[in-house]
């Protein structure tokens, strides 16, 4: 990915993707990292087997899609600054109290993860009304919520994510009632760090969207990633979005919103 003229962000946003991006890791040569049988390709990853049974690689593509698949596209350099977005967090989330699957980053797109089962319920959290939000209880986008708001939905492609309850994904034998209760806690606790974290770095955390999987014994880990693509970030000063808004809504910049976002989450304060 080049620097690219900067636009959209009125100037002030003068980070480039070069200067932002963390040092890539040595190649270790370690057999541990070489990919094996691909095991399952969602629309930004593809995760694939190891010679460890329990680790998988993730690789995360530049592909993008919006509105269940209907609005496809490809985000130069997005898999590279959303493997580094995610790489850069989820150590700090560990280190908060949340158990996650992320081992370490091995490339610019891939990274070591300990093998999961994703449990198929998509955990929302909301600080402020957007999006599905908005359009499904006529609430102003922008609205301040005064009190997260934790939702669920069942992951599914093809039926578009629909919102579901817990007693559902019981019922439905997705998740037993006592996972749910972790996962709230742990969805929580996700959203206590990463408010802060952001804060601090310019950033309003909107909404954002978790998912949690299951290790081999049954330990409930974040998995997945938390990037543009899977939160909402508005500019603290001007609400110019910075996240995959950009994309879904024709808004121009999304190379540019995504670059900040790396160098805003990897700024050292
Ligand atoms: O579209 P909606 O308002 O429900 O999205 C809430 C949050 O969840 C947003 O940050 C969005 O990027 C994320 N999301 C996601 N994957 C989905 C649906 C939503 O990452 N399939």
């Amino acid at each position: 990915m080049q620097a690219s003229p900067r636009h959209g962000f009125g100037g002030r946003l003068s980070y480039v993707w070069q200067t932002a991006r963390p040092p890539r890791p040595a190649p270790t040569g370690d057999r541990m990292t070489t990919r094996g049988e691909l095991k399952y390709e969602g629309k930004a990853k593809r995760v694939y087997a190891t010679p460890h049974p329990g680790e998988y690689i993730v690789e995360y593509k530049d592909d993008a899609t919006a509105f269940n698949g209907v609005k496809k596209a490809q985000i130069g350099g997005k898999g590279a600054i959303n493997n580094a977005i995610t790489a850069h967090l989820f150590p700090q989330l560990e280190q908060a109290g949340v158990p996650t699957h992320f081992i370490e980053r091995l490339s610019d797109t891939e990274q070591r993860v300990r093998a999961v089962t994703i449990i198929p319920v998509e955990v929302i959290v909301r600080n402020v009304a957007a999006g599905s939000f908005s359009k499904r209880l006529g609430i102003e986008e922008g609205t301040v919520l005064a009190r997260p708001v934790v939702e669920y939905c069942y992951k599914s492609d093809a039926l578009g994510d629909p919102l579901i309850n817990t007693d559902t994904a019981v019922a439905l034998g997705w998740a037993t009632p006592e996972e749910l209760t972790r996962i709230r806690e742990l969805a929580l606790k996700v959203q206590a760090f990463l408010v802060p974290y952001f804060a601090a770095r310019g950033v309003r955390l909107i909404d954002f969207k978790l998912e949690f999987g299951r290790l081999a014994d049954g330990t409930v880990v974040l998995a997945d990633e938390i990037s543009p693509d899977t939160c909402r970030f508005w500019d603290a000063e001007t609400n110019e979005k910075l996240d995959k808004d950009r994309f879904r809504r024709d808004l121009g910049g999304v190379e540019d919103a995504y670059s900040e976002m790396l160098a805003r989450v990897t700024r050292e304060l």
